[in-house]
């Protein structure tokens, strides 16, 4: 085999592709456009809609070198030659054009006559009731029957990815490394054998099925290629290494860890996992941040947590005391960023956040890892470590269950995950009660009953605040009822409803529900299923029959206060990623008709600058007046469009688009201003964290926020009017009386210490004697601490030999004092003992040396008995 360097490698696969009629495409991002999964898990993703037959496809043949991200074998990485949390996968995809037979003898061309691998050392596998595959590879290819084999299921099917979606079987091509070094049975060993000597470097498959969640299968509209080839894996097959680490990919990042740790890579096992866990994290920290992942206790930026503090834990069993992501991953941006530009785009950002990251975990990891290892000091080997302490490490120290999980398989000791899973899910419980949501109770079964008088409400709040309804249904307590009266808290339902149910941050809609003889209040509105509005009203006068005509009546203020907070809510996560970047997401919103909150990933406190400018950039659109335009599409149709969703949610096939100008385009079903200058004026009034990585904004809209500017000038003049200065002096003021009263406090100190000083003198003139030895006692008011010791120590050394007592009564009437006792007297006398008796009588508590004592207490009263019982207290 001739060498190619891992560029020549991947420049020849697409150029090779291409050349058989495939479009080429750079490689997607990380983060998929997919409600369905976290990341790029393969060169597939970002066409699933294709192969899935929900769009249609541009170009039938395409061919990509995708990144990719995979962390659930996370802790095999650094200890095999072959797992990687971020890797690269080659592919060529047909959507309906060619299919077994091209896509097989194109693998095999690429193979053997590109890369020039040599055919003894290729095997294969085919599904096992595949035998068009299998006849394709022996009889168009020529590969011997006994090198063709066949596997079930678990080897040989690929996806969905995801809970459903298009999967098929495959057929895979392996590469004899010829090393047997792990191999019971070298002789007969095959590719069915796990001991690493052969290795999977391509998948294709043959998506042509659809799954749906119970395994189900039917079958696509269109038979399609889907092929995965693990470039690293290539690498190192072609450049003759058994470990993906010593190819050429990882060659310079290695280099720059052997230097950094001053380490050699092969030398010792221990050493090596380390090095391969840290080149390993390197690359996935960096190709994350690029892609707008921010470290964070929620979904993917809790991967990317993870996986940086297992890369600072490894960097500390090489010795390192402190951050040093940052050279590795400028290594990593250096080497990559001629494929993939945006980690030279990114170069600042992965630093910024990667170290601030680093730093956070190196704070605790130290402390955390003393803990564990106290506790587990009287572990067995085969013991298992409670799920609480696992909790306690994550909770406290930061610690990911993995690390906690990797620190003990050293020792043998496992950990209960199930008690620590269940742990996390209840402090996340109680997170989300302490937010004041309890989930309102959808699954009691009156609204089962219900649902066979009313399937459905119409929400025509989006055009009318009013209208005239017949009353379909009443529940009371659980129960459906025909008629409700006065005094009564009650549930209403009807076929249509101007009410927004609350939802997507926004709160429900106020009003009213009357008719001549009849009145209720709307305190709040919510939907059933999906599908039922129900009003929660009180009836305030008259009662209610089902069947009988009402008034919906929404409270028009409320709601378009609630519009202008909603609209601008948009407006604000817009000027966010066009501010502070696209990783900028949303994480949690209130909209309410008096303010807006808006959570969302961010890695440090905005400035004062920086939130000028989104106010600046909101208000800019505001005085724009642009139309704000609301349309349906279809999901697919939606996605392609650049619209921001928010990947937690689970949205319909059809979904509400809500877009201003430019400026703004956001899945949203919630109800909006139809013009941006409704909203009248934006002011931000706080900025704050919410949790790590997550940032707080809160803002006024309207009238809100003109009572609010209105409300700091009132302040503004009341300043100005007490300190008797026009408003633009305010500033200048209160700097000059800040400091004449710093200027003041140091002349308080220096008279109080000459006052001491005075006192001090009368008091080392008039001693009192006991056991024969000098005994200065003083009561002081009011010194600050450190004049209080300073006084202490010139009496000492004014007295000699002697003992020093010294209290100070403040004006909270506590006391505190010390004891001073010279060091030729320490065999009669003992500061600490003496202390703690006088700070008994005190009824507070101090201790200190045979020397050096402080102490204090709150009965200030019994000072006086102290005193007259000094004698007694220095005597015992
Ligand atoms: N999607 C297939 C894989 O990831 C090719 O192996």
């Amino acid at each position: 085999m001739k060498y190619l360097s891992s560029h020549e490698i991947r420049e020849m696969f697409l150029a090779f592709f291409e050349s058989k009629g495939h479009k080429r495409f750079p490689s997607a991002s990380l983060i998929p456009n997919d409600p369905q999964l976290m990341f790029t898990v393969a060169g597939m993703v970002p066409f699933k809609p294709i192969f899935w037959g929900k769009v249609e496809p541009t170009y039938t043949r395409i061919t990509t070198c995708q990144k990719c991200i995979r962390t659930n074998d996370i802790e095999n990485v650094g200890r095999t030659p072959r797992h990687h949390t971020f890797f690269e996968m080659l592919g060529n995809f047909s959507f309906g054009d060619y299919f077994k037979e091209e896509a097989i003898e194109w693998a095999w061309e690429f193979l053997t006559k590109e890369l020039e691998m040599p055919i003894e050392k290729l095997w294969v596998s085919v599904y096992e009731t595949d035998e068009e595959s299998f006849n394709i590879w022996k009889y168009k290819i020529g590969v011997p029957e006994n090198k063709i084999m066949k596997f079930g299921k678990e080897d040989n099917w690929w996806g969905p990815v995801g809970p459903t979606g298009p999967c098929g079987p495959c057929s895979e091509i392996y590469f004899d490394t010829g090393n047997s070094k792990n191999c019971q049975d070298h002789e007969n060993c095959t590719p069915a054998c796990d001991c690493g000597r052969f290795v999977e470097i391509w998948n294709i498959v043959f998506t042509e099925y659809y799954s749906d969640e119970n395994g189900n299968l039917s079958p696509l509209p269109r038979k399609n290629i889907d092929t995965g080839a693990g470039f690293e894996r290539i690498c190192a097959a072609v450049q003759d290494v058994y470990d993906n680490f010593k190819s050429d990919l990882f060659k310079e990042i290695i280099e720059k860890i052997e230097k950094t740790f001053s380490v050699k890579f092969g030398e010792d096992s221990n050493t090596d996992v380390s090095i391969k866990v840290i080149a390993d994290h390197v690359r996935a920290i960096a190709f994350l941040i690029a892609d707008g992942v921010i470290p964070s206790n929620e979904a993917r930026g809790y991967v990317l947590r993870r996986i940086i503090r297992r890369a600072v834990r490894h960097g500390t069993l090489l010795g390192s005391k402190g951050p040093f992501l940052k050279d590795i991953l400028e290594t990593v941006i250096w080497k990559m960023s001629d494929v993939y530009p945006e980690l030279l785009e990114k170069r600042d950002l992965i630093e910024k956040i990667s170290k601030i990251e680093e730093e956070k975990f190196f704070s605790t990891l130290e402390k955390g890892v003393e803990r564990l290892n106290t506790i587990i000091s009287n572990f067995d080997k085969g013991n298992t470590l409670p799920g609480s302490v696992a909790f306690e490490l994550y909770d406290t120290y930061g610690f990911p269950v993995d690390i906690t999980k990797e620190i003990l398989e050293e020792k043998g000791i496992k950990v209960n995950e199930k008690e620590f899973e269940e742990l996390m899910n209840k402090q996340k419980e109680m997170a989300r009660e302490a937010l004041g949501k309890v989930e309102y109770d959808e699954s009691n079964p009156v609204y089962k009953r219900l649902s066979k008088i009313l399937s459905k409400t119409e929400f025509i709040g989006y055009e009318a605040l009013r209208i005239e309804e017949e009353l379909k249904a009443i529940i009371n307590n659980g129960n459906i009822i025909n008629e409700a009266f006065e005094g009564e808290e009650v549930e209403l339902f009807f076929a249509r409803s101007p009410f927004y149910s609350e939802k997507g941050g926004q709160v429900s809609d106020k009003g009213v529900i009357v008719n001549d003889k009849f009145m209720a209040e709307v305190n709040d509105v919510q939907m059933i299923s999906g599908e039922i509005i129900s009003h929660f009203v009180k009836i305030k006068k008259g009662s209610i029959k089902t069947g009988e005509k009402v008034v919906l009546e929404v409270n028009e203020t409320l709601r378009k206060a609630t519009e202008k907070n909603h609209t601008a809510t948009h407006l604000l996560h817009a000027a966010l990623r066009k501010i502070l970047g696209n990783h900028v997401k949303q994480a949690g919103s209130y909209v309410g008709p008096e303010r807006l909150r808006f959570d969302f990933s961010h890695f440090e406190p905005l400035s004062r600058e920086q939130m000028y400018h989104i106010e600046y950039l909101v208000n800019e659109q505001i005085q724009k007046a642009i139309p704000v335009v609301t349309y349906v599409k279809s999901l697919e149709e939606a996605r392609n469009m650049d619209v921001v969703a928010l990947f937690e949610e689970k949205y319909g096939d059809v979904v509400r688009v809500v877009e201003i100008g430019d400026f703004s385009r956001e899945f949203c079903g919630g109800t909006h201003v139809s013009n941006t200058g409704e909203i009248g004026i934006f002011k931000i009034i706080s900025e704050s964290s919410v949790s790590s990585g997550v940032r707080r904004i809160e803002a006024l809209t309207g009238m809100e926020g003109l009572n609010f500017v209105n409300g700091l000038q009132d302040t503004i003049v009341k300043i100005s009017q007490m300190l008797d200065i026009p408003i633009y002096k305010i500033q200048e003021k209160i700097e000059d009386i800040l400091q004449i009263l710093k200027t003041q406090e140091k002349e308080i100190k220096k008279l109080q210490s000459q006052l001491a000083t005075k006192t001090i003198e009368k008091l080392v003139d008039n001693p009192k004697i006991i056991k024969g030895e000098k005994v200065v006692v003083g009561i002081l008011e009011n010194l600050e601490k450190d004049v209080h010791a300073n006084t202490a120590d010139v009496l000492i050394q004014k007295l000699g030999r002697g003992v020093v007592i010294l209290f100070n009564k403040n004006e909270e009437n506590n006391v505190s004092f010390i004891v001073k006792v010279s060091k030729e007297l320490t065999n009669k006398f003992h500061a600490g003992n003496i202390a703690k008796k006088i700070a008994f009588y005190l009824g507070g508590g101090g201790g200190g040396s045979p020397t050096f004592a402080q102490a204090g207490g709150k009965k200030v009263k019994k000072l006086e008995e102290v005193i007259d019982n000094l004698e007694n207290i220095l005597e015992e």
